[in-house]
Formats: C-alpha cells, sequence, structure tokens
C-alpha cells in the first residue's frame, strides 16, 4: 500500500505531513477556508454537513486485473464512507440543489487500505492548489476579486461554462454521479502504469421517495436502502495517449476505454455521531497495491491539508 505516512488510531487513519511541500501553505489554505465559510468547532471546514454510509465494495468486470492488481479487484472489501455538502457552510439544505462529496475508506480482506474522496465536479476549477487557495480568498474578498481571478485564470471560465450547462435537477447522494477529478496511475502485476480516472455512477434509479425538507438526505437513503438497495459503479477511465494527468482542471474529451471495475453497495447509513466516518481522513494518497499516485501535485497538497483538518477538528472534540 501507497501511504505517505500513517498513523492508524483505530479504524481512523491520519495522514500527517512527514514532507513539507516546498510551494503549498497548508496553515494560509486552511486559513482560507475558514475565511471564506466561518469555522464549525469540532467539524471539517470543508465538506462540513455530511454522514456516514458504510456498506461492501465488490470486484465487477476482471478486465481491470490487466492494469492493477489491487486487492480492491480480487475480493469483496467493507468500506466506510462519508457522502457530504461541498463547503464549510455548516447547514446547507438537502433540498436545493448544490455539489456533493463521497469518500470512502476501502479495508480489502487483506488487510489493505485504500481511501477516495471524490466530488460532483467534472473537472477542477483551477490547475493547482495554490491557484485554488487563491479562488478561495478573492471570493472572501468579493466579486471584483473574483473577476480580476478569472481573467488571470482561463480555466475558471471553462469550468463554469461547463458545470453551468450541466441538468441541475435536485437529486439525492444515492442518484448522483461523483468524480475523482484529479489522475491516479493502476500498477499491474509486471509492474506497469497505466493513468486513470474514474467515477462512481448510480447502478440503479434511486431517487427522492421521502417528503423534502432541509435536512432529508439521511431518510432518504435509509429508506432507499431499505426499499431494496442503493449501489454505486466504479467506472475506470482509461487515459488516452496526449491526456494530460497532472492537471486536474483539463478535461479528457473523446472516447476512452472504461471499465466497470466494482461496484459499492450501501448497507447503513447514520448520522456521523451514530457512525466511524467521522474521525476517519479520507486523505487521497492512501492507496493500496495497486495503485499510485499520479504526477497531478494536487494530491500531496490534498494530503496535507486534511491531515491537518483531522488534526484541528480532533483536538477541538476534546
Ligand atoms: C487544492 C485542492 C483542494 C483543497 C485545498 C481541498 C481542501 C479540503 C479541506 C480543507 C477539506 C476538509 C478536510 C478536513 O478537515 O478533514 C476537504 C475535504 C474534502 N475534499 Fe477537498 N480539497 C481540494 C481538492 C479536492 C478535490 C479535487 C476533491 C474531489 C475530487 C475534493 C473532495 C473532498 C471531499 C469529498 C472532502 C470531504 C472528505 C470527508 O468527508 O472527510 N477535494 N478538502
Amino acid at each position: 500500500m501507497f501511504r505517505p505516512s500513517l498513523l492508524v488510531v483505530g479504524l481512523a487513519a491520519v495522514s500527517l505531513p512527514a514532507v513539507a511541500e516546498d510551494s503549498f501553505d497548508v496553515e494560509g489554505g486552511f486559513a482560507a477556508f475558514e475565511n471564506l465559510f466561518g469555522v464549525t468547532e469540532g467539524m471539517r471546514r470543508n465538506h462540513t454537513k455530511g454522514f456516514c454510509v458504510e456498506g461492501v465494495l465488490t470486484p465487477e468486470d476482471s478486465a481491470i486485473l490487466e492494469f492493477s492488481n489491487s486487492p480492491m479487484f480480487k475480493g469483496a472489501s467493507s468500506v466506510i464512507a462519508r457522502v457530504s455538502h461541498k463547503g464549510g457552510k455548516s447547514a446547507p439544505a438537502d433540498d436545493k440543489y448544490g455539489l456533493l462529496g463521497l469518500s470512502m475508506q476501502i479495508l480489502t480482506s487483506d488487510d489493505d487500505l485504500h481511501v477516495i474522496a471524490m466530488n460532483t465536479e467534472h473537472f477542477f476549477p483551477v490547475s493547482n492548489s495554490e491557484a485554488f487557495i487563491e479562488l478561495l480568498r478573492a471570493k472572501s474578498s468579493g466579486g471584483e476579486s473574483v473577476k480580476a481571478f478569472a481573467i488571470a485564470n482561463p480555466s475558471l471560465r471553462k469550468y463554469s461554462e461547463y458545470h453551468g450547462g450541466l441538468d441541475k435537477t435536485l437529486r439525492p447522494y444515492e442518484g448522483t454521479k461523483f468524480f475523482s477529478v484529479n489522475s491516479f496511475l493502476l500498477v499491474n502485476e509486471a509492474g506497469e502504469e497505466t493513468a486513470i480516472r474514474f467515477d462512481f455512477r448510480p447502478s440503479g434509479e434511486e431517487g427522492i421517495v421521502v417528503p423534502t425538507h432541509p435536512n432529508f438526505f439521511l431518510e432518504n437513503i435509509q429508506a432507499n436502502i431499505a426499499n431494496g438497495g442503493v449501489s454505486w459503479d466504479m467506472v475506470i477511465t482509461l487515459a488516452n495517449p496526449g491526456d494530460v494527468v497532472d492537471d486536474p482542471s483539463v478535461q479528457w474529451t473523446g472516447t476512452h476505454t472504461e471499465i466497470v471495475a466494482a461496484r459499492f453497495t450501501a448497507k447503513t447509513a447514520m448520522a456521523e455521531n451514530d457512525g466511524q466516518c467521522d474521525e476517519i481522513n479520507y486523505d487521497p494518497l492512501i492507496l493500496s497495491q495497486g495503485f499510485a499516485p499520479s504526477g497531478d501535485p494536487m494530491l500531496e497538497a490534498r494530503s496535507q491539508i486534511y491531515a491537518h483538518g483531522i488534526s484541528q477538528r480532533l483536538s477541538e472534540k476534546e
């Protein structure tokens, strides 16, 4: 397993920033979230509102084994997931369309750990972590600063045009598709590497089945689980030659090979206080054998800021 540096606290995997990345200011970046959204003590500063979902990940198409020898694709793994609203506000409304997140800590049958943290954006507004923090700061300063930022960062306009054109129908987590955004590498038995992105697609048509109100998402997924099942297919997209791998603001377009590698089936869902997800650090650099980080430096920045976040919020609970 690739783990940046790992301290395991019960089921909570906490990665600590062992090697400081020269360019990324972790504390300054963290403060940018706090300035924009405010501070909800003891809670995450981004993706603040969420709840836990537990279930199982099972292999699907064995074609993936040609590219990766991850144990995730060889047998059933247990999953502690967290679904969330993107952003650091403490109480975004479930009954209004917004961007969402799905994170998973996957424990394979041979005790390998794999972490995934996705959101509903198809690609990122900016190409690197420094620019993202600058964007948060511009948002805190107001409309003129964001306009100036957009002029200096043309990727933001592409992002806004594309995402502005997407269907904004209100859907529950279990009816929503989530994207890796950053790229990773698959590694096979022979050590050969293949660049990939992936997404999780609802396997069924699970929709809204309870009366909507600002906090209906948990009841809704519980009802859908009781009604016969909630699951997502993990679809892995292999990079074509020439695809930009290390910049998450560049979309992969055109025809690609896709492999339905696994399926995540939710078994139960519960509030954070009643589940195990609150204490998990969903660090995207905790990877099982058969995976490796791509050269995208945003992964390292995410790993560092998430480690800072978990130590901060757990210390606030003491
Ligand atoms: C430079 C880019 C990014 C920064 C600075 C950043 C920052 C953060 C921070 C500060 C948190 C809260 C962590 C905590 O306190 O535990 C967070 C959570 C999260 N981020 Fe990011 N993020 C970035 C990129 C991304 C991308 C590209 C995705 C998705 C593809 C993503 C998905 C998530 C998710 C799903 C969570 C919630 C995880 C959970 O439930 O614990 N982030 N992010």
